[in-house]
């Protein structure tokens, strides 16, 4: 790992999407957060100061029509949804820094003031909408955007036909310096393949204005110099990446100063359109400095289809976590899947991961390590003594695995990062097997011969518990007791 004095004075802020809370958040939404959650504290271990900040994207029509079928007023339901989505970030030990709901104060204001700057620029207009609106993706569509029947070219369910008075701002005036950015700078899409998504398919094509305001229902940020229009939730929603740190409410914002541009937004890649397209262009519209980087991972498919909470078709986190411990959907999601993919989520590959990574190859390699210190050494690591090739081989391994791990890390590829801590897992299980502890053992004559090997075999746990920390705390925290290492 990087020297953390060097590193001391710089920041890093990840971000997770704000969910909707329409419903309980099932292994996908854990999926975003968790994976943020790691770099997180990757982050933190590092060096780094970091801000990790995820919420709730309260309001829109989708949320409005949850709440009166639950036969509640919008904002008494979104206080009940947020207090579960909070208890299960608990649950998992999700170390977030900020949560923002878009109710908050602060972010109305902020959000208010972006319409406001937009409007006096000229780049928000007046006119009327006519066209296709997805209320599930809360997104609008021209009809040559539609697949057949009317259906929502993401989710395939019908869109509706909305005629409304609306604001509209102007995406077309920016689409060709947004062109140049993507060009200068290609982080702000990634995977490189979604860039090229966004380019060939909205941006090269040409970008409509986009409809920013609403009348049709009232739950929202009011327009505030029209009050019977509110602001389009998307809108509402992308704002908080820098209303959380405290832009547009406070005079001299010292989070925003201090963190912003995001080093990352992490999502899946059906919001990506909206993070590097109309996101990008509000900022360059108030000039301000866009994301380092828009990271879209796949999604986790159960069958053959998306898991989402209006399919039906989802896999919650509770039952593993209750089962197998938060260390092992972590591991589980972050390992299974390549972060950039698609994957399908069963409960065999859990189970068939949990029994080879976990209790096969850590776990057995920290019970023969342990015992074997216990039995032949009463418990104490000794030095390293009498050397031989092989013991090159693991410790080399180990000793690069820090290197990879952030580097992986840093490409946002948290499998890989992950397979590197497995490979000296591996080679460690393999060098036991390669040294025979247990003949050393019956000779006193090859008692330093086994010192290094139990002094290697720590040493190489310590490591790993280290690299496994940010994805696996207790994990890491176990194997560190049972060597009897300091924190
Ligand atoms: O889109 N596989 O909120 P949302 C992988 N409020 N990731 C998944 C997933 C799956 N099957 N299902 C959900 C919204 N996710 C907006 C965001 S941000 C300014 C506004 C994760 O509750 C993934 O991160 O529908 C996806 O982008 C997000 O949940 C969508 O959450």
């Amino acid at each position: 790992m990087s020297d953390t004095n060097s590193l001391s004075k710089k920041t890093y802020y990840v971000t997770t999407p704000i969910y909707y809370p329409s419903g309980k958040l099932h292994i996908g939404h854990t999926y975003t957060t968790v994976a943020a959650d790691a770099l997180a504290r990757f982050k933190r271990e590092t060096g780094h100061e970091v801000v990790f900040l995820t919420g709730t994207d309260e309001h829109g029509q989708k949320i409005q029509a949850s709440a009166i079928a639950q036969g509640l007023d919008p904002k008494t339901y979104v206080d009940g949804m947020v207090a579960d989505i909070k208890k299960i970030w608990k649950s998992m030990e999700i170390s977030y820094d900020i949560f923002i709901r878009t109710t908050d104060e602060h972010h109305k204001t902020a959000v208010q003031h972006i319409f406001q700057t937009l409007y006096d620029k000229g780049d928000i207009y007046k006119g009327e909408y006519k066209g296709w609106y997805c209320t599930p993706c809360e997104s609008f569509w021209t009809e040559t955007q539609l697949e057949e029947g009317h259906k929502c070219p993401d989710c395939h369910r019908e869109a509706q036909l909305t005629s409304e008075e609306a604001y509209f701002f102007k995406l077309s005036k920016y689409q060709d310096r947004l062109i140049q950015y993507y060009e200068d700078h290609p982080e702000i899409c990634l995977p490189a393949s979604r860039k090229n998504e966004m380019l060939n398919n909205f941006l090269k094509p040409g970008l409509d204005d986009l409809c920013v305001s609403r009348t049709s229902f009232d739950w929202g940020i009011k327009v505030p110099f029209d009050e019977k229009h509110v602001i389009y939730v998307w809108l509402d929603a992308l704002s908080n990446y820098i209303t959380a740190l405290g832009w547009g409410s406070q005079e001299n914002p010292e989070l925003y100063n201090k963190f912003w541009p995001a080093d990352v937004h992490l999502m899946a890649k059906e919001i990506v359109r909206f993070h590097t397209i109309i996101w990008p262009i509000m900022l360059m519209a108030m000039d301000l400095p866009l994301p380092k980087k828009v990271f879209g991972h796949g999604w986790i498919l159960f069958g053959e289809d998306k898991m989402s909470k209006s399919k039906g078709n989802i896999i919650y986190p509770e039952p593993f976590i209750q089962r197998y411990g938060i260390d092992a959907l972590k591991y589980f999601l972050l390992r299974e899947f390549t972060f950039g993919q698609d994957g399908n989520f069963t409960n065999t590959l859990f189970i068939q991961r949990y029994n080879s990574d976990l209790a096969n190859d850590l776990g057995n390699l920290v019970s023969r390590t342990v015992a074997m210190i216990q039995q032949y050494n009463e418990g104490i690591i000794p030095q390293a003594e009498e050397k031989a090739p092989v013991d090159d081989e693991l410790r080399n391994i180990a000793v690069e695995a820090a290197g990879k791990v952030e580097a992986a890390i840093d490409e946002m590829q948290f499998h890989e990062a992950l397979e590197e801590i497995w490979k000296i897992v591996r080679r460690s299980n393999k060098y036991i097997d390669e040294t025979t502890p247990w003949i050393l053992a019956k000779e006193e004559a090859q008692k330093p011969r086994l010192n290094t090997v139990l002094n290697h075999l720590a040493e190489s746990l310590r490591i790993v518990s280290l690299l496994i920390r940010p994805f696996m705390g207790h994990t890491a925290a176990e194997i560190q007791q049972q060597l009897g290492l300091a924190n």
